[in-house]
């Protein structure tokens, strides 16, 4: 399938650096069994990544800005255009061998994302997306799910860590949601999240805390497969408000309904 210049360029970038992730996911694998397991290669394995992404993007593009998990932000010439990065979204499941992980990449033009690529090199999954264009995965064209009854959906949230976000706030959203849905699922990674919503293969997905990289791609995903994004409060903007609510129109109303009056 033929798809833009830019969208070559990033999904170019994606596969390159996805070939690094899956071969250090090997290592990864071998480095479970030892005492100190594999924590500080995976954070080198991130880094590598994002290098990659960088190199490969900043080669295609020379000028762009760029903002990465790791690196941090690398102002460009271009103010106008920005590259919005998460090398490795997932890096719980990667450092167990789970092969739910991604890279995302999208592509901010002055205040409005242009452009994403999420890919998982682990089992060759890539999505994408273009403004107007319509969203793929693996170039079959993606259209969210059309469920309008909760009791039927399948809804993914994210739920916070040790050390992380509101745990009692999220019990409770846990408690309202498990009464009225057909399933509940937490898979780990936030851009394979919404990608899977603009798949249809999941009817919705919220989370809290996040940052603009582990969304940036995924909105434009599900936006352009039918979808609406916001965040928490219904009207705003996720990567100004870091919470994220999504799915087709029915699906994000009743989430909004639900999840609002518990925590703004
Ligand atoms: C994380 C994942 C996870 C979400 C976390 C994010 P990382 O990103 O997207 O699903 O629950 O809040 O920080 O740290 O693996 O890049
Ligand atoms: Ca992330
Ligand atoms: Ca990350």
């Amino acid at each position: 399938m033929l798809h833009s210049a830019l969208i070559n360029v990033m999904v170019k970038a994606a596969r390159h650096a996805g070939r690094s992730l899956k071969h250090d996911l090997g290592e990864v694998e071998n480095l479970q069994v030892s005492l100190k397991g594999p924590a500080n290669f995976v954070c080198r394995a991130d880094r590598r990544a994002e290098e990659i992404l960088y190199e490969d993007l900043a080669r295609a593009r020379p000028g762009y800005g760029f903002i990465g998990e790791e690196g941090g932000t690398r102002e460009g010439a271009d103010k106008t255009h920005t590259w919005i990065v998460d090398p490795l979204d997932g890096t719980t499941n990667f450092l167990h061998g789970i092969p739910q992980f991604a890279i995302s990449i999208a592509l901010r033009r002055e205040d409005t994302v242009i452009a994403g690529v999420i890919y998982n090199p682990a089992n060759d999954e890539l999505y994408i997306a273009e403004r107007g264009k319509g969203a793929f995965l693996n170039d079959q064209r993606l259209r969210v799910a059309g469920r309008r009854k909760l009791s039927d959906c399948v809804i993914a949230c994210g739920l916070p860590h040790i050390g992380r976000g509101d745990h009692e706030l999220s019990r409770a959203e846990m408690a309202e949601l498990q009464n009225r849905v057909a399933g509940l699922r937490r898979f780990g990674a936030a851009s394979l999240d919404m990608a899977f919503v603009a798949a249809g293969r999941l009817d919705g997905y919220w989370e809290r805390n996040l940052q603009p990289w582990d969304m940036a791609a995924g909105q434009i995903m599900v936006r352009e497969a039918g979808g609406i994004v916001s965040g928490i409060a219904g009207d705003d903007d996720p990567l100004v408000t870091r919470n994220v609510i999504c799915g087709n129109e029915f699906v994000h109303a009743e989430l909004v309904k639900i999840l609002k009056p518990l925590g703004g």
